[in-house]
């Protein structure tokens, strides 16, 4: 449990060897080096490690004899190939046929290796996923699947360690998008019971009166419809964890027997006879403040307070912006693997971009944005052009029309014009936007716009807008 992730790095140049092993280890992992792969698989015999980083060209045993050999040993650590420029192909290959984890392209990116030896080491899930994500906490910044570097991040991990291996019911609470899942997911397999299923059940999305049926199960011909005896989540869910998804548009009368079971563990089928007892851990979420919905009646108290034996609440992302960096490049890695491309970064100006965005859409709306630019770029770094509209600075710098005669702005004064945008689709804008500004009043409006009035009227004709 103290120990710190192992990496072993295979490459024929001793110069390479020992920089990569520099730069690990200042990462705070432990390294140790093999110069072909034959020298690896002695190594692995005493060195136990978590990932492999192997260059593929080597004498005597090269990468792909390393991959085959550790295939056929059928222990294979996440192993991430390194690959010279123009190799995609043969890199990919290694991928789909070999069983490689990922590749990364000489001259390699330090960022992008650290990112992807803490998303290969936390994908290494079967071989001991507990001793994995312990070990990751050792040096930060990193939880399983779950990315960030910011204090308010830090906090939770070290919740989701405290509250992971017990039973306890657990809260989460947090805007949409911000990792509610993620975080309900994540104590599942930092618990003894991440072997067991984990059964998610969005109660928003069934109509109240199958919710029940879904919870508990029935028995054949207790409600019309019910030709069959199904088995509820809480069944399905046994030995493993059951998340109850916007656990506040659950029904009341439901919420009454949810909190019983949650005393007494024992489930009863809708229509049946017989309790039976259940060893299910429960946790839930809401995106709304749980205070307000119980003061607003959509949460029982009683149950409230069952449920907030450990209550985690994930800050929507423009409060922990410090985050983004680190989260967009682990999500790149993903999205790179779910798409064959090979994106390394963002160049500072999407950053920047990223750093003045509001993201209400939390980090679902960066995945989706990073997804669009990751497919669009296909390989080096994402540019800014590749970003949505809302993200492009054109729209800054249209932002703010010449209006000499206008006020200091009050955050109103201002008009996007997307690319894309026609001239004549640009003047209605700005002359509307301008009549907007002036309360309607068109002469001050065409002072402003430097047309007559005369003109301002004719346009407004043609737009059908010009009530007298
Ligand atoms: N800290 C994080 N690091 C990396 N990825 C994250 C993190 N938090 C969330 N994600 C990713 O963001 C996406 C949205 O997360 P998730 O589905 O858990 O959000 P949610 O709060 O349940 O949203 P909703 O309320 O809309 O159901 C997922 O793809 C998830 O993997
Ligand atoms: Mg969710």
């Amino acid at each position: 449990m103290d120990r710190i992730l192992n990496i072993l790095i295979v490459d024929d140049e001793s110069s390479q060897r020992t920089g990569l092993a520099g730069m690990v280890k200042a990462w705070g992992m432990n390294a140790e080096t093999a110069s072909d792969g034959s020298d690896a698989l002695e190594k692995l015999e005493k060195f136990q490690a978590d990932v492999i980083v192997t260059d593929l060209n080597m004498p005597h045993m090269d990468g792909y004899g390393l991959l085959k050999a550790l295939r056929e040993q059928g222990d294979m650590p996440p192993t991430i190939v390194l690959t010279g420029y123009g190799n995609v192909e043969t890199a990919l290959r290694t991928v789909h046929e070999m069983g490689a984890y990922w590749f990364i392209e000489k001259p390699i990116q330090p960022s992008m290796l650290q990112a992807l030896l803490r998303r290969a080491a936390a994908h290494s899930g079967l071989r001991n996923e507990k001793k994995v994500l312990e070990r990751q906490l050792q040096y930060k910044g990193s939880l399983g699947e779950m990315v960030g570097n910011s204090p308010r991040m830090q906090e939770i991990f070290s919740l989701l360690q405290q509250a992971g291996p017990s039973k306890a019911c657990v809260l989460i609470s947090g805007e949409s998008g911000t990792g509610k899942e993620l975080v309900a997911r994540t104590l599942h397999v930092l618990s003894p019971r991440r072997q067991g299923p984990f059964v998610a059940i969005n109660c928003a999305a069934l109509p109240e009166t199958l919710i029940e049926s879904e919870l508990f199960g029935h028995e054949k011909g207790s409600f019309t419809g019910a030709s069959e005896r199904r088995a509820g989540c809480f069944e399905v869910a046994q030995h493993g964890t059951i998340l109850l998804d916007e656990i506040g548009e659950m029904p009341m009368l439901t919420q009454a027997k949810l909190l019983r079971i949650l005393e007494d563990s024992k489930v009863r089928r809708l229509g049946g006879k017989t309790e039976f007892e259940v060893d299910v851990r429960v946790v839930a979420a809401t995106n709304k403040v749980p205070d307000d919905a119980v003061k607003g009646g959509f949460l029982r108290e009683d149950l409230f307070y069952r449920l907030n034996v450990f209550h985690i609440h994930l800050p929507p992302l423009r409060e922990r912006k410090d985050d983004i960096l680190e989260i967009a490049e682990a999500l790149i890695v993903d999205l790179n693997r779910k798409h064959d491309t090979r994106v390394s970064d963002l160049v500072p100006e999407v950053l920047e971009a990223f750093q003045r965005h509001n993201w209400p859409g939390n980090i679902r709306e960066l995945r989706n944005v990073l997804e669009r630019a990751v497919i669009i770029t296909g390989e080096g770094s994402i540019p800014l052009k590749n970003l949505p509209v809302t993200f492009q600075p054109q729209n800054a710098a249209v932002a703010a029309p010449a209006m000499p005669d206008a006020p200091p702005s009050a955050g109103d004064d201002s008009l996007h014009v997307p690319i894309g945008t026609t001239v004549e689709q640009a003047e209605k804008g700005l002359i509307l936007r301008t009549l907007e500004f002036t309360k309607n009043n068109k002469t001050r409006a065409a002072e402003i716009l430097g047309i007559s009035l005369k003109t301002l009227h004719n346009k407004l004709k043609e737009y059908g807008r010009d009530t007298p």
